[in-house]
């Protein structure tokens, strides 16, 4: 059962609830979007052998990290610091975390707005038959390149996310989630199947599987390590929110390596969709952030039912996008809840406005778009990230940590070797790709 908590905060019904909507916020247009575009720029299988290893390596143990301290102090990223650390500088940490997810959600919301206008195309047939590359691209400028419509777009999707986050955790969040990931998973695998058995379809497959690790650099640690950060919803403090949903009788080590694992499952699926269908289709594995976009709809005319099927995978898309802005607003919603005192209607309503303001240049320039990415999608999230390991192995301690994680009847598992990660290994490791990039001035 939820702990009791005051007010307008509200909280999980269930561990599995819990976990449905971590998994919510974790999934969504960054593994379908981000992770196979990012992968197509940094040479495909050498980035995503970096990727698996920050996953495993530095981000679980992130997460771990996260979910604890949300826990601990039952807080808002600001207020969790606050609270951990009364009189010191670290709710600064939080604050960053709050401003990045505000930054994120802005340009998130313009993609997620791009999923809203492919389904729209797919209730009206468009994707029935299979889509040249062609006719694939030109589809594409009409619904991100069109001036007013993607703004619309990207207005109707933050609408979305305010109504779901207006109506509390688990009303709104929970609900949501409970039902449609699952059906989600479906689809994808479905998807991959086809999109691995069609003609041409082998040399992408190579792409994305097979390394050439002499295409390894700083960018694409750099690359693996911002995406992992951001896949997995970390280095923001949206995993400390969630984690203070998180009852003190629910065991957190389980729920936690189930949110990681499902992550990496949708994003490795979302890669094998979509390398050998380009591959299969001509195009070019490093469009960047249109790829996705262009590639899917070659797809669905080969499906059986495809114009269905484009219908519910559409659907599914905005969902699984709607759950991952949720997070981000609620985020930015609960610190205003908490610690300005907020109302959640109004904290709500006032940031969706604020954030829409921040979308427009991102809806109206890929440029921008792909900027406010790398600034606050890979840069801010692994600083982050990198202060969250400095906080939680330094200043809240890693014994007070571990006692945290284990309270709910399931202790940490390898303990002391988390420690060593959160104190040693993942700063240090951050901090080395951090300096590198600048020194090698490779910022992207
Ligand atoms: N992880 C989500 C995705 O992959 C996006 C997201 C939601 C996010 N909340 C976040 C990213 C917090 C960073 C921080 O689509």
């Amino acid at each position: 059962m939820a702990g009791q908590q005051g007010g307008d905060r509200g909280g999980f019904g269930s561990r599995i609830g819990f976990v449905l909507a971590a998994a919510g916020s974790a999934i969504g247009l960054g593994n379908v979007w981000r992770f196979p575009y990012t992968a197509g720029q940094h040479g495909g299988a050498a980035f995503v052998v970096i990727y698996l290893v920050c996953v495993a390596a530095i981000c679980v143990p992130v997460l771990f990290a996260e979910l604890a301290i949300g826990r601990a102090s039952r807080k808002n990223p600001v207020g969790a610091f606050a609270s951990l650390a009364p009189g010191s500088w670290w709710p600064a940490v939080g604050g960053l975390g709050v401003l990045t997810g505000f930054a994120i959600l802005a340009f998130y919301s313009v993609v997620a707005g791009w999923t809203l206008g492919y389904l729209g195309r797919a209730l009206l047939g468009t994707f029935a038959d299979p889509l040249t590359h062609e006719q694939s691209v030109a589809l594409f400028e009409r619904i991100e390149g069109a001036g007013i419509i993607p703004v619309l777009l990207t207005a109707g999707f933050l609408l979305l996310t305010a109504l779901v986050v207006r109506g509390g955790v688990e009303a709104g969040i929970e609900r949501a989630a409970k039902i449609l990931m699952p059906v989600f998973f479906v689809l994808l695998v479905a998807m991959a199947i086809r999109a691995m058995t069609l003609e041409g379809s082998a040399a992408g497959l190579a792409f994305f599987l097979k390394p050439d690790l002499s295409k390894i650099d700083g960018g694409v640690f750099m690359g693996a390590l911002g995406q992992a950060f951001f896949s997995l919803s970390l280095g923001m403090g949206a995993m400390i929110t969630y984690g203070s949903y998180l009852s003190r009788g629910d065991r957190m080590p389980g729920a936690a390596i189930s949110v990681a694992l499902a992550d990496t499952v949708i994003a490795v699926l979302a890669g094998l969709i979509i390398f050998p269908t380009i591959f299969a289709a001509g195009g070019d594995p490093q469009a960047g952030p249109g790829l996705v976009f262009v590639v899917l709809p070659s797809i669905f005319g080969k499906l059986p039912a495809g114009f269905l099927f484009a219908i519910a995978f559409y659907s599914l898309l905005v969902i699984a996008a709607l759950t991952s802005t949720v997070s981000l607003l609620e985020v930015v919603v609960s610190y205003f809840v908490d610690e300005r005192g907020w109302r959640r209607e109004r904290a709500t309503w006032l940031v969706t406005f604020a954030c829409f303001l921040l979308a427009v240049p991102s809806a109206l320039s890929g440029n921008f778009l792909d900027w406010q990415s790398i600034l606050f999608g890979n840069y801010a999230l692994t600083i982050g990230a990198m202060l969250i390991c400095v906080f939680v192995g330094w200043r809240w301690g890693i014994p007070a940590a571990v006692e945290e994680i284990g309270r709910g009847g399931a202790p940490m598992p390898l303990a002391p070797l988390w420690g060593l990660i959160i104190r040693w290994i993942a700063p240090v490791a951050i901090a080395g790709v951090l300096i590198y990039i600048v020194a090698t001035g490779n910022y992207m």
